[in-house]
């Protein structure tokens, strides 16, 4: 075979949150679409793309040190395409084509569906493109997409944000909100089942926000109650959900459904009341603990996961003493804890009172020791018991081991027994409990 007839291949590195990880997909399914082959390796590929995040300024650094080390791949093929996709991508534009010569493509946020057409120009011309809309199409057109979990789907619900926390880039990157409408995510969920997946996760970055940005239209509840009626899924998750925008509606759906998991990731951010309100977060952490109490009502045996950011601009020790009050009050089974980081352009990042990264250092570590405590206390009550599974497949560090997931999405680690499939339904009894993994024995 000559070079010329060589099936071309591709290779994606993806930084960032699941809705990035889903893009990707729909990267990766329209160089299917042109003939490409997926590769695991950079080295050989004929394009590559690094689909980008910049949530916060350490995303943004090992992205750009990644984008740095692709340019001896181009050294070394000159044909080799580079694309850089995303959140920075949207964020950053001409700047990022100016500091990385190498790169052929910045495509940003609203642009994903033009990939296919633009990588065949590029591959004609050899020219290099830049693809940055403002604003989104309300909708951009479908593009295939390509899984690499064959158990578990990404189904995106809504595009957009329009909360605006003060801290927050997203709404600048990833435009108004936009809902699809209820019959197409459930024709994908269907779908999805009818390819013998087995868990669907809804994505958006404000799930409780659906169907407002349209008169008329089903609401977060709504679509639930729908998702969870199509036959052959075995779970339903959602990500992300905003604490003002939960309400008893949904979670009496919750608990009505057969598939919903019982598990709440609600970012709290932060503690103090003067904090949530200098970050527009919209609750006061009272509002915030009765929505707590309400689920752990409604529901016994959720579990509840949070997102905390220490060191927002003006947060004094006192302030901060409340986030670690609270902490110690909710008991949440994981926290996913972060150190401020000033983005330009949000109007925190104009705030007085920026905190030194020593200071926030020293919170973060305060916040982690504590979380960790909780999660491990928590864990270990779950010594003992028996607990469903979603089997997920080996585990990543032993070959001897495998690894799924409870409904409270905990994961679970068992010596291979030999009779479980990946995609199964397991019972797993819980033998001990680590801070973020549970182990145990296959019933
Ligand atoms: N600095 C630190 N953390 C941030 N997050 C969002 N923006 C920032 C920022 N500027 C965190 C929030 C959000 C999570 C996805 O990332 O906690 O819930
Ligand atoms: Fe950012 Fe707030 Fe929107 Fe989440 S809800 S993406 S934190 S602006």
């Amino acid at each position: 075979m000559n070079d010329d007839n060589k099936q071309k291949s591709y290779h994606t590195i993806t930084y960032g949150c699941q809705m990035n990880e889903n893009d990707t997909e729909r990267l990766a399914g329209q160089l299917k679409a042109l003939g490409y082959a997926e590769t695991d390796r950079p080295d050989g590929a004929d394009v590559i793309l690094v689909n980008t995040c910049c949530v916060r300024e350490s995303a943004e650094k090992k992205i750009h040190g990644k984008i740095g080390e692709l340019k001896r791949l181009k050294a070394s093929n000159p044909n080799l395409i580079i694309g850089v996709t995303g959140c920075m991508a949207q964020k950053d534009r001409d700047k990022l084509f100016k500091r990385a010569p190498h790169v052929d493509l910045v495509l940003g946020t609203h642009n994903l569906h033009q990939l296919g057409e633009i990588i065949t120009d590029i591959g004609r011309s050899r020219g290099r493109v830049l693809a940055v809309w403002d604003q989104a199409e309300r909708l951009a057109p479908g593009v295939p997409t390509i899984r690499k979990n064959k158990i578990s789907a990404w189904l995106p619900i809504m595009y957009g944000c329009n909360n605006f926390c003060t801290y927050c880039i997203v709404p600048y990157v990833r435009g108004r909100e936009r809902s699809r409408p209820l019959d197409e995510v459930v024709g994908e969920a269907a779908d999805l089942a009818s390819q013998g997946f087995r868990e669907l996760t809804l994505l958006g970055q404000n799930v409780n926000s659906y169907g407002k940005d349209e008169q008329g239209h089903a609401d977060f509840a709504d679509l639930l109650a729908a998702v969870d009626r199509v036959e052959g899924i075995a779970r339903i998750r959602y990500m992300t959900s905003h604490p003002r925008d939960m309400n008893t509606k949904v979670i009496d759906t919750i608990r009505r459904s057969r598939h919903i998991c019982e598990h709440f990731h609600l970012p709290i951010q932060a503690g103090s009341d003067a904090v949530l309100r200098a970050m527009n977060r919209g609750y006061t952490a009272a509002v915030y603990r009765s929505l707590v109490a309400e689920i752990r009502d409604a529901i016994p045996g959720a579990s509840l996961t949070t997102d905390i950011i220490v060191g927002f601009p003006g947060e004094t020790d006192e302030m901060f003493a409340d986030t670690l009050d609270l902490v110690e009050e909710i008991r949440f089974d994981a926290a996913y804890t972060f150190l401020y980081s000033q983005r330009s352009g949000t109007p925190a990042a104009d705030l007085p009172g920026q905190i030194p990264l020593a200071v926030k250092k020293e919170r973060l570590q305060r916040l982690m020791s504590l979380q960790n405590e909780a999660s491990l206390a928590i864990n270990r009550e779950l010594v003992g018991t028996e607990t469903e599974v979603l089997v997920e497949g080996e585990s990543k560090n032993d070959a001897n081991k495998m690894m799924g997931r409870t409904r409270t999405n905990k994961i679970v680690i068992w010596d291979r027994h030999g009779s479980e499939r990946t995609g199964d339904l397991a019972t797993v009894k819980i033998d001990a409990a680590q801070t973020w993994v549970l182990k145990g024995t296959l019933v």
